[in-house]
């Protein structure tokens, strides 16, 4: 092997690792990133649009969306339009000393404490780093009550979120399980 060849070689060595190295950034940039975020004052700006008392864990879903969110009317499949926020609050709920959840005077389960808070945002060409869980446009993560420290960090997002929207509340409804129950 002559000087010239083992340069060439070493150059389309460089080449294929140069080509390796950029998917793994890729897929890195792709599932790792952070593309949703929790708006701070989620409270006050965005809309309540359902509480869902669940009967299965006597927990509490506490369910807000932004200005966009919160365009798609009450019973409606959507779609959502891009720039989407939806958050999730899941409460643990206080119960009587039978372990029945206690109620509100509004009839639902009186809130204890929080316990995290989901989030799922759409826009133009989102999820396409989820490959075969890919639930639309839609990215996800989940935040501890902190509001900061990940409960599931983006790259975890495909399989322990997008999967279930996919295959349980399904393009038909735009991959959102809940509809804004009034205006
Ligand atoms: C096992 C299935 C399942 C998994 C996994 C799951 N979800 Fe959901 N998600 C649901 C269901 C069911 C609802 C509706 C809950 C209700 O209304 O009580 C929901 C509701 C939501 C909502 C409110 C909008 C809507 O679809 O009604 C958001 C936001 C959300 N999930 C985000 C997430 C995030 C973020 C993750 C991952 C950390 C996640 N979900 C994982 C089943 C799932």
């Amino acid at each position: 092997m002559d000087h010239g060849e083992t340069v060439k070689e070493k150059k389309s060595m460089a080449r294929k690792w140069k080509a390796v190295i950029g998917c793994a950034v890729c897929w890195l940039l792709l599932t790792a990133q952070d593309r949703v975020g929790l708006p701070n004052d989620y409270r006050t700006t965005f809309t309540k649009i359902r509480v869902s008392d669940r009967t299965d864990s006597k927990t509490t879903a506490v369910i807000y969306a932004n200005a966009a969110g919160a365009m798609v009317r009450p019973g409606d499949p959507g779609p959502y339009p891009y720039g989407s926020i939806l958050i999730d609050e899941n409460w643990s709920t206080v119960k009587d000393t039978n372990g029945n959840a206690v109620l509100e005077s509004d009839g639902h389960y009186k809130l204890d404490k929080l316990l995290m808070i989901h989030v799922m945002r759409k826009e133009a060409g989102f999820g396409e780093g989820y490959g075969e869980h890919r639930s639309g446009e839609w990215e996800y993560v989940s935040f501890a009550t902190d509001g900061k420290s990940y409960a599931t960090p983006p790259e975890r997002a495909a399989v322990s979120c997008a999967q279930c929207h996919r295959e349980f509340a399904t393009e038909k409804r735009d991959w959102v399980f809940g509809r804004y129950e009034k205006h």
